[in-house]
């Protein structure tokens, strides 16, 4: 297995994989899996915020897995908060692949400065508040019924981790 940042050669596995969660699961409250011109303005704005996208292969070279963040509100003063996501193709979950990726985003936060790092989860998806809670993520809160898929109503659970840059922080 190989840890690589991910280029524009990835978005096609990228997209099998969020399709895959759209379509079967409420890991993302989309109902219609992504085109690729979605993807394409999905990727332009990681590179244009300076965004890791971080991901593993298989020794065959396909993409287990990803993981990346991107802004959590637009309004400036969130400037030190990212919203963080983190994806493993079905056939390669359960491995420790998942855990390893957002350790590695934490890392990438890190180094870039961020303060707080913010995960938004289906309050149904144990596997991932059981990830984030072994990371140390805090859970924050809950909103009740904010989304709708399948035919039910869906909660989601807030966790944020505090990490420990910058040092001196600024305003502006
Ligand atoms: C959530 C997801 C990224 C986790 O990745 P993974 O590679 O399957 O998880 P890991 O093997 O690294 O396990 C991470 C933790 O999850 C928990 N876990 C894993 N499989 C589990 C299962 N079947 N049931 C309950 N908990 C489980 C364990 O607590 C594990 O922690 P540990 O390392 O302390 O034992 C992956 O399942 C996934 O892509 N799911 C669909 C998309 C999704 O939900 N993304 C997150 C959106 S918020």
């Amino acid at each position: 297995m190989t840890w690589i940042d991910c280029d524009s050669q990835h978005l096609e596995a990228i997209r099998c994989i969020f399709n895959e969660a759209i379509v079967t699961s409420t890991a993302l409250y989309d109902y219609q899996p992504r085109s690729p011109e979605t993807m394409q303005v999905w990727w332009a704005a990681k590179q244009a915020g300076h965004y890791p996208v971080i991901g593993v292969l298989s020794d065959t070279g396909d993409l287990m897995g990803f993981a990346s963040y991107g802004p959590f509100r637009t309004f400036p003063a969130y400037k030190y908060t990212v919203e963080h996501s983190v994806y493993v193709d079905s056939r390669f979950r359960g491995r420790g692949l998942g855990r390893q990726l957002l350790e590695r985003a934490i890392l990438a936060a890190e180094a870039q400065g961020y303060h707080a790092m913010v995960g938004v989860i289906d309050a149904d998806n144990a596997v991932s508040v059981a990830l984030h809670e072994s990371l140390g993520f805090h859970r924050c809160g809950e909103m009740r019924e904010v989304g709708f898929k399948f035919g039910r109503w869906l909660n989601l659970v807030i966790y944020q981790k505090l990490l420990s840059v910058p040092d001196a922080p600024v305003d502006g």
